[in-house]
């Protein structure tokens, strides 16, 4: 758009240009950055307008933008160029992801290289490589406290070790997504030294009071994020005689981004990592980026134009690479993450599913799908170039984020229903099979979270120590339930390392003083690559398990109405039990999700669906199996925790 003011100012910024830019090629650049600067000056005017430095905080945005530019490896400027042209990749049902520690999958990142061959047996196809940078040995929060924004954790390896890995896994066409831990640093990082030598440049990148007078105000309306491990939202700094705001843990400091500083050092960390061969980053906890007094400082509409600004920026220097939202809050507010556009994520294009994962999980502990369909009732629709990143479990504790309005909706007492879920999940409850543990039980308001693998907590676990056959059996069915879900829902599917051999609790956490406290520990397995092997052993659990998924991701690849164009139906049937939805595609047909979440056979009146998109009179046939289902007088039978992928002919590709 052409606008006066943004212009005017867009050549004043170049005539102003240091001269060692310009003798670059920046070609391309300027005409993104043509493109997108009417909207990057708007939205840095919102946030700065009123500082008297703008204008050079502007200058400054814009030369470390072209810097990054300029450092851009050809490799990524090409594909670059060739995902503006096919703007709609990642919308491909061809995506599968699966997020790793490099430490807990192998022993670090040469070993990981060595393991690469095991994704593509898989077939996963984009590597969520958890943060391996450098932070502080027992105050790391699982490599969330980052102390050094541009340097590996030397346990793990080097950054040319990171640049071979990216390669290996670049000849073999799998994607990398690294993190980028935007909303604070470690407490032993640079900035937070000087800050606290009492340099005031540095103080001005966190939230630094004398006094508890501002804190207090904050404290009124901000929940507690850690509330066993670090209780209140601000921390006293003993050498700095000061009070510093850490949301998270008492050694995680928080980034201010009224600080225009602080936003252009973060974009230009951002831009590193893309420059890296990051073909996605993930932006962990963006709904705290921005602070205010009187609100719970999540989801705050500055929040929302930092990350805007962000996005926009890094269409201009690396357009090529994607931004996931992590950012585990209510329904409403997740979809916001994409921003609110008419067709376009003007912020993230990907985001966690994470109301879906909290849904499935209501449906496993009371084997009905009530909530789930209720609950995905009120999640509004996505932007036609916005995808979901759909999971059942994740480094993260499972939060019980449901609408209380939808668990009264479909019966049930919100307090009564969540403590319900907790006792069940952590095998309080009469005859629950699950070894999940509580997390971040937080006695002043009742409210707690849960810890422990999709294995433990689907009585994987506890069925093998009884050596009960059957209920190893159904354990193992509803671990590829919950999976044939995520994979069919619409969005890539995020497989969690270790659940494709049904790796259970690691204790060995409680061992190391530091972790000791944090239950979460326990799902970020090291693996047993014994154990491992034996997915090649006919009649192991390992096997049943990593073979299912295998031929499940692999049929996924095949069925066009899976790729994520809100091309999807939710069907409400009678039985309870049930969760059915339909996901067409008009040149390729559609398919029809049953989902069975009871531990008995349940029945599908075929008539009171109008076939969700499958005609009568063909052959119903589960694309998965390949066969065709059990039907008694127009019922379709589906046995205990049991999927179908149905259609009416014969291969729907
Ligand atoms: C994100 C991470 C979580 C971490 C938190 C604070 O939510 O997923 O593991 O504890 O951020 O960094």
């Amino acid at each position: 758009m052409y606008e006066q003011i943004s212009h005017s100012l867009l050549n004043e910024i170049l005539a102003d240009l240091s001269p060692e830019l310009e003798r670059e090629d920046l070609r391309h650049f300027f005409t993104r950055l043509g493109a997108n600067f009417y909207s990057i000056y708007c939205l840095f005017h919102l946030l700065y307008g009123d500082r008297e430095d703008m204008r050079q905080q502007m200058q400054n945005l814009v030369e470390r933008m072209a810097r990054q530019y300029i450092h851009r490896p050809e490799i990524n400027r090409k594909s670059d160029l060739e995902r503006e042209k096919n703007h709609n990749w990642f919308l491909s049902q061809q995506w599968v992801g699966m997020a790793l520690y490099s430490d807990g999958f192998a022993e670090n990142l040469p070993d990981l290289r060595t393991r690469v061959p095991y994704f593509q047996e898989l077939g996963v196809n984009i590597l969520h490589l958890m943060p391996m940078l450098k932070c502080p040995k027992s105050k790391s929060d699982g490599g969330y406290a980052v102390s050094d924004f541009r340097e590996i954790e030397s346990r793990l390896g080097t950054m040319a070790d990171l640049e071979s890995l990216i390669e290996e896994l670049r000849k073999r066409e799998i994607l990398i997504v690294l993190d980028v831990v935007v909303n604070h640093t470690s407490d032993e990082h640079e900035w937070a030294s000087r800050a606290r030598q009492g340099d005031k440049r540095y103080q001005d990148y966190y939230y630094i009071f004398e006094n508890r007078e501002v804190p207090d105000m904050f404290e009124e309306t901000m929940p507690e994020i850690f509330p066993e491990t670090s209780p209140g939202n601000f921390t006293w700094d003993e050498e700095m005689g000061k009070w510093v705001m850490t949301v998270f843990n008492d050694y995680q400091w928080d980034l201010n981004y009224s600080n225009p500083e602080v936003f252009i050092e973060m974009l230009d960390i951002i831009l590193f990592w893309a420059n890296q061969g990051a073909d996605i980053i993930r932006l962990d906890a963006v709904a705290f980026l921005w602070k205010k007094i009187g609100s719970t400082c999540q989801n705050e509409r500055e929040a929302h134009l930092i990350l805007q600004l962000l996005k926009d920026c890094c269409q201009v220097s690396a357009p090529g690479v994607l931004f996931i939202a992590e950012a585990i809050v209510a329904p409403v507010e997740i979809i916001k993450y994409f921003g609110e556009d008419a067709v376009i994520a003007k912020e993230c294009e990907i985001a966690y599913n994470a109301t879906y994962m909290a849904l499935l999980w209501d449906a496993v502990a009371t084997k009905n799908a009530k909530l789930l369909n209720q609950g995905l009732k009120s999640l509004p629709d996505k932007l036609d170039r916005a995808t979901w990143l759909n999971y059942i479990r994740c480094h993260d504790d499972i939060g019980l984020g449901f609408d209380d309005q939808d668990i009264f909706a479909v019966g049930y007492q919100p307090k009564l229903h969540r403590q319900f879920l907790i006792d069940f999940f952590t095998g309080a409850y009469e005859d629950s099979p699950a070894r999940g543990l509580p997390f971040g039980r937080n006695n002043k308001t009742g409210d707690a979270r849960i810890s422990g693998s999709l294995a433990s907590l689907v009585g994987l676990e506890s069925a093998l120590e009884a050596g009960d056959s059957e209920r190893i059996h159904h354990a193992e069915n509803l671990i590829l339930l919950l999976h044939s879900l995520i994979l069919s829902f619409g969005g890539i599917p995020l497989i969690y390392y270790g659940d494709e051999i049904g790796t259970i609790n690691d204790t060995r956490y409680l061992e190391d003083e530091s972790k000791a406290n944090d239950t979460r520990w326990a799902h970020r397995p090291k693996i047993d690559w014994e154990k491992a092997e034996k997915r090649k052993q006919p009649n192991t659990v390992e096997c049943r398990l990593f073979s299912g998924l295998k031929k499940m991701i692999s049929v996924r690849k095949e069925i066009p109405a899976f790729a994520d164009f809100n091309n999807r139906e939710l069907l409400t049937v009678a039985n309870p039990h049930l969760f059915v939805f339909s996901r067409f595609n008009y040149n390729h047909g559609s398919v029809l999700v049953v989902a069975n979440f009871d531990s008995s056979p349940q029945h599908l009146n075929l008539d009171e669906l109008n076939m969700g998109g499958l005609s009568r009179h063909g052959v119903i046939m589960d694309l998965y199996s390949g066969e065709s289902p059990a039907l008694f007088k127009n019922q379709l039978i589906i046995p205990p925790l049991h999927f179908y992928w149905l259609t009416d002919n014969h291969r729907n590709a």
